[in-house]
């Protein structure tokens, strides 16, 4: 018997070395074409074991998919079709498609992919020996990496500008305490731009699994690389040659934001958490008795009842609705957070509704998958679903019937504590691993799409934590749990360029730091760069010292009050930036690589966190210890903002940068609309629009745009648009003819041209000459106009 045993045991061991053997992972290379056919629009080239697709967008867009297993062509992120007509010539060796824009030359054996200007300079290609292969159901594209090239992108990733040298994962994850170099963190961007020898080309990997990127970081300086844990290789290159054309097509592909409601840009004020509607009333109340303009106050968590969504406490927030009309008498919007968990708990709406209806996430077995947040044990919505969006949508109403008009969604990587959901949960056809990346962005589209329903033509405000290509059509991004140190300042700057790149526009930072304290120092700094953060959220995890302005004592109060103030005179020109972002899908924060790609000191590690506010200023962030900085000035002329004092470009500039002097430059030539200081933005104001003007030795120009900041009627031609126009060479500035239908709210114009003196000595607007009228305030000139379409007059 024992003997019997062990020959048992040896075999045994020998079949599972071969088993183990057999199990060795196998790479799959792609091979050679086989056969080459036109089906309609696409073109579909054989090998042995794959098959490539490429269509058309448009003339500077192309799509190549390349599968083992064509399945159901579907996308969570593009919106486009592909264009209706492919063409390409054959010869022996290799296909050739040319939009006349961007040609891609395909070599046919092996298989390989490389896409050239028109006038054949080489924008990016496979790397010859690799190209694309897979391993398991791993599949991974390897592309010749250029020696001056870099790279930029990928939305909230940590590490700096130039990616060159660093990697990636894609894995919506839950990241307390992450640092300025953790990774991934909570989105989930495949989208980036490659820089080389002058030219730009970009790179959108449409594949929602767990991904991979590596910028040359472990290849020997050889070849950059992509791929993900299974699906295809499915990308879609942007042959552009400009950085804000290929956001544009990118976002034209993926979408752009709607108009955001005008309040979501005034001051917003959150914590986790006010405890009771008497607090939250208390908070706003001090706004108005310290006169700080605001907009936005926050209820996290505990406003609900035991954290279950969709409901209230009903000690601490009994009247809903009364606690709401009086923030809404005191000009504040709320917010209230909402996380995809439902309560397991029998009785509860959500939960009663969720089973019945079997809208929650499973196992293979049917059993609902549970997993602990907040409210303890919970199960998830399947947000894949259109009945259960709808659902979910519908459930808004125990918010918006008090009147809540922004949404906060959280949690939605999916978190759960432990962080691991098994692979084996599924929603409906999905399991996890294939769409956990998208589920954060199918939340908030829910969220959006059913609140904007149940507001009527009111639009809604939703953030979320969670996100994949494509949410900036539904949602605004902040960046999570930061932390309250300098280097998780400048970090978060970095994740708000970063993002604007990937077509998010409206995106904001727990200014302050989410966790800790920050020093009185860091949070007056923090502040003064909030005003320029597309979202301007002051937020603070429970437990740390309260945030509120008035909390750093009277001098410091005093500078926050003017910088929030500083916010509120610039609206007209960040709401006009915004209606930028949802026309082109250009960023209101810029990276300097956006519009000075050639320039390799805006790379520089030094400089790598000043960005383009706008179409007109350059904010340099500065650390809150230092209090003067090296900022690196692009080509051009500029004006320091606060007393316009001029500088020469291409070049360090040392500067002062006090705690209440953030280092703030507008390009010569720079047009920027403001108003008078007002408390919210529900307030008129004094009716005159401060059209501002720098001299510059180039015309230069601005799209100023305006409508009732809150509904849908813009889509119906209720706005009002105007062209402002600046041409040295002439001595004019011109105000085109207002499009649309919107009356303004501004009853005049109030033109005030810095730098003029001495620059230009006759002027004129819209023909009628003006005098040049020296105003006290560091030399200013300035006129009154009318506006609303009505002849234009001058009025000294
Ligand atoms: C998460 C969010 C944070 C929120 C907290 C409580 O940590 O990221 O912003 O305050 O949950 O809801």
């Amino acid at each position: 018997m024992k003997r019997y045993c062990c020959s048992l045991f040896i075999l045994l061991s020998i079949y599972s070395s071969c088993l183990f053997a057999q199990q060795h992972m196998e790479t799959k290379i792609l091979g050679n074409a086989e056969s080459v056919s036109k089906q309609n629009n696409v073109l579909v080239i054989k090998t042995k074991e794959s098959e490539a697709r490429i269509w058309i967008y448009s003339p500077t867009i192309i799509r190549v998919n390349i599968s083992k297993v064509h399945s159901a062509d579907t996308s969570f992120a593009v919106i486009q079709k592909p264009a209706e007509k492919l063409e390409y010539s054959e010869s022996t060796n290799e296909l050739l498609i040319n939009t006349g824009s961007l040609k891609l030359s395909i070599s046919k054996s092996p298989l390989r992919f490389s896409f050239y200007t028109t006038d054949n300079k080489v924008l990016s290609e496979d790397d010859a020996r690799f190209g694309t292969n897979w391993q398991g159901t791993k599949v991974v594209n390897y592309r010749k990496l250029y020696k001056d090239e870099k790279f930029i992108g990928l939305g909230e990733k940590t590490g700096d500008l130039n990616r060159r040298g660093s990697s990636y994962i894609n894995w919506n994850s839950d990241v307390p305490d992450h640092t300025p170099k953790s990774d991934p963190l909570y989105e989930t961007f495949p989208f980036f731009v490659g820089l080389h020898n002058g030219l730009t080309y970009g790179l959108f990997f449409d594949n929602t699994h767990k991904s991979y990127f590596d910028f040359g970081a472990s290849t020997d300086d050889t070849m950059s690389w992509f791929g993900a844990d299974a699906g295809d290789m499915n990308y879609y290159f942007f042959g552009a040659q400009s950085v804000s054309k290929i956001i544009e097509d990118y976002t034209w592909l993926t979408g752009r934001m709607q108009m955001p409601p005008l309040w979501s840009l005034g001051y917003q004020q959150c914590r986790w958490s006010y405890m009771s509607a008497e607090e939250v009333l208390n908070i706003a109340e001090t706004f108005h008795k310290e006169k700080i303009p605001a907009d936005v106050i926050y209820c996290d968590i505990d406003y609900m009842d035991h954290y279950k969504i969709f409901t209230w406490n009903k000690t601490t927030f009994a009247n809903p609705k009364a606690f709401i009309d009086q923030l809404k008498s005191m000009n504040f919007h709320l917010v209230t957070i909402v996380d995809p968990g439902i309560k397991v708990e029998p009785g509860y709406k959500q939960y009663d509704e969720g089973v019945a209806k079997n809208y929650f996430a499973t196992y293979p077995n049917g059993e609902k998958y549970v997993g602990s947040v907040w409210p303890g044990r919970c199960h998830f919505p399947d947000f894949f679903r259109d009945d259960v969006r709808k659902w979910w949508g519908a459930s808004f109403t125990a918010l918006t019937e008090p009147g809540v008009e922004g949404f906060w969604n959280d949690m939605n990587e999916p978190a759960a504590w432990g962080q691991n959901i098994p692979s084996i949960v599924k929603f409906g056809d999905y399991y996890m691993p294939e769409v956990r990346n998208v589920y954060g962005m199918e939340m908030a589209r829910a969220t959006f799409e059913g609140t904007k329903k149940l507001l009527g033509n009111k639009r809604p405000f939703v953030l979320t934590r969670a996100a994949y290509s494509g949410t900036q059509r539904y949602s605004a991004v902040w960046t999570g749990d930061n932390s309250a140190y300098d280097a998780h300042m400048l970090l978060g700057q970095r994740l708000v360029n970063s993002l604007g790149i990937t077509g998010m526009s409206l995106v904001g930072v727990d200014i302050g730091g989410f966790t800790g304290d920050p020093t009185p120092e860091l949070m007056v700094r923090w502040n003064s760069l909030g005003v320029y953060t597309p979202m301007f959220r002051n937020h603070a995890m429970q437990g740390t010292k309260y945030r509120e302005p008035w909390r750093w004592g009277k001098e410091n109060e005093a500078i926050i009050k003017k910088d929030i103030e500083q916010r509120y005179k610039l609206l007209p020109y960040i709401y006009s930036g915004y209606y930028q972002s949802h026309q082109t899908g250009l960023p209101l924060s810029r990276t300097l690589a956006i519009n000075y790609t050639q320039d390799t000191s805006v790379f520089n590690t030094k400089y790598q966190n000043q960005f383009l506010f706008g179409d007109a200023l350059l904010v340099a962030p500065v650390e809150s210890t230092r209090f003067t900085e090296d900022v690196y000035l692009p080509a051009g002329e500029w004006y320091r903002l606060s007393n316009g004092e001029k500088f020469t470009g291409s070049k360090a500039v040392h500067v002062e940068a006090p705690l209440n002097n953030l280092p703030v430059f507008v390009k010569a030539g720079g047009i920027i609309p403001m108003q008078n200081v007002i408390q919210s933005t529900n307030e008129k104001g004094d009716g005159i629009l401060e059209l501002n003007v720098w001299y510059g030795k180039e015309a230069n120009s601005f799209v100023y745009y305006e409508d009732d900041g809150s509904s849908y009627n813009y889509e119906n031609g209720e706005y009002y648009k105007r062209e402002i126009y600046f041409d040295p060479a002439k001595s004019t500035i011109s105000l085109s003819a207002v499009e649309g239908s919107f009356t303004s709210k501004y009853n005049k114009i109030k033109l005030v041209m810095h730098g003029f003196k001495g620059n230009i000595k006759t002027f004129k607007v819209n023909g009628k000459a003006v005098k040049i009228w020296p105003d006290a305030e560091h030399g200013t000139d300035y006129s009154l106009i009318d506006n609303n379409s009505k002849p234009i007059i001058i009025i000294y």
